[in-house]
């Protein structure tokens, strides 16, 4: 018997969400990469996994680049994107043939140290654009606008792209990724819009042309990867050849995100004069460490066959901060200790923002056909010391 709290893998599943994905390429683009986002979710199980399934490691930091060629990846398999690249991986995985996307002008003066034969080296440039503006009360930031990459509109990325030129090094491709709160389709045709209009304005042969992530996945009700691509062609085909120019995607909560739940038990059962408070071994800041969400997905396998309703029973976690509650229950069955409660669709953003505070790290199982796997020890105080003094 495993004893909670812990994740599991649904493998099933997340193959059938990394097909979808591939099959709706294959259809309308298939010429294309796959750059699973390391920061979404980069267990060393799921970052193999991706490998596995020919996807690029698509990383935003020094220690991300380092986990992917620790894990086997080739630079040249690698899209280093993010505003925190270092000098040193970043010209090693330019000279390497690495997709790298630059995001400021520092990384435009690091060019200059790459020294003789700069012709034979391309990167791309991360493009900020005013999603607000050609999607109103969609995007991520609204009025405050976007912070990376440069600035179509004020003239910062025809500044960046002069001086790329001017560098010698080529300039691939394009990097349009848009968090949005909608992740829905009018973000997509406005980022093709974008690139057709920048690749007009400067005459750009590009190499390739990468929409970043942001997608829904695994929510039957919302936009399916085939609907993604599919508005996303129609309109770079309007400026660029398949043939020519690869897409690039970059997936993480899409592919990740509805594969992965979060398996607890009931502990205890408390009675105040406020109501009766549920405490399980699970906490929000596993799967919410963000405390942003109002409700979770979760099922409730009760152990006794009691049927007595109660008024209002809180799902609590363990930790000692009173806002770590998870949910209210209405004149439903009583909980006790035991119940299992399951939450779903967990995997983005939860493993990789989850604090070491209180308790450490939990198992991660796999749950390949009926067998469940072993894919990460519940962390111990031997692993929260190694490396210290
Ligand atoms: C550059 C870039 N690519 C890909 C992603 C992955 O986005 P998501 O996990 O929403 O698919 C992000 C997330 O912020 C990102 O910043």
């Amino acid at each position: 018997m495993i004893s909670t709290p812990y994740y599991v893998i649904e493998k099933h599943q997340l193959d059938k969400s990394i097909d979808s994905l591939k099959n709706a390429l294959e259809k309308y683009w298939n010429n294309y990469i796959i750059g699973y986002s390391y920061k979404t979710n980069a267990l060393p199980w799921i970052i193999k996994y991706f490998k596995e399934q020919g996807c690029f490691a698509e990383v935003v930091s020094d220690d991300e680049y380092l986990l992917a060629k620790h894990i086997g990846y080739s630079v040249s398999d690698l899209i280093y994107n993010g505003p925190i690249k270092t000098k040193v991986t970043m010209a090693e995985a330019i000279r390497s043939g690495g997709i790298v996307n630059l995001d400021s002008h520092r990384e435009i003066d690091w060019l200059q140290d790459l020294k003789n034969n700069r012709k034979q080296y391309s990167v791309g440039l991360r493009v900020n654009f005013d999603i607000e503006k050609m999607c109103p009360g969609q995007s991520a930031c609204g009025d405050e606008g976007g912070r990376f990459g440069f600035c179509y509109e004020n003239g910062e990325l025809g500044k960046a792209i002069s001086r790329v030129r001017e560098s010698g090094v080529e300039i691939a491709g394009l990097h349009l990724h848009t968090s949005s709160k909608t992740r829905g389709l009018d973000i997509y045709k406005a980022i093709a819009r974008t690139a057709c209009q920048i690749v007009t304005d400067f005459d750009l042969k590009l190499k390739y042309i990468d929409v970043g992530g942001g997608f829904f996945g695994g929510v039957s009700n919302k936009p399916q990867f085939d609907d993604y691509l599919r508005e996303i062609s129609e309109l770079l085909k309007q400026c660029l050849d398949p043939m020519k120019t690869k897409l690039i995607v970059e997936p993480g909560m899409s592919v990740i995100g509805p594969n992965i739940s979060y398996v607890t038990s009931v502990i205890d059962v408390k009675q105040t004069s406020y109501g009766v408070f549920v405490v399980t071994d699970g906490s929000r800041t596993q799967i919410d460490p963000l405390m942003s969400k109002s409700s979770y997905f979760h099922n409730i396998d009760y152990q006794s066959d009691d049927n007595t309703k109660v008024n209002k029973q809180v799902v609590c976690g363990y930790t000692c901060m009173e806002h770590d509650r998870l949910f209210e229950l209405r004149e439903k069955r009583a909980l006790t200790a035991g119940d299992l409660i399951t939450y779903h669709k967990v995997g983005a953003y939860t493993m990789c923002l989850t604090p070491l505070f209180i308790k450490y790290f939990p198992e991660v199982y796999v749950k390949d056909m009926d067998q469940l796997i072993l894919a990460r020890e519940h962390w111990t105080p031997e692993f929260y010391c190694q490396g210290t003094r």
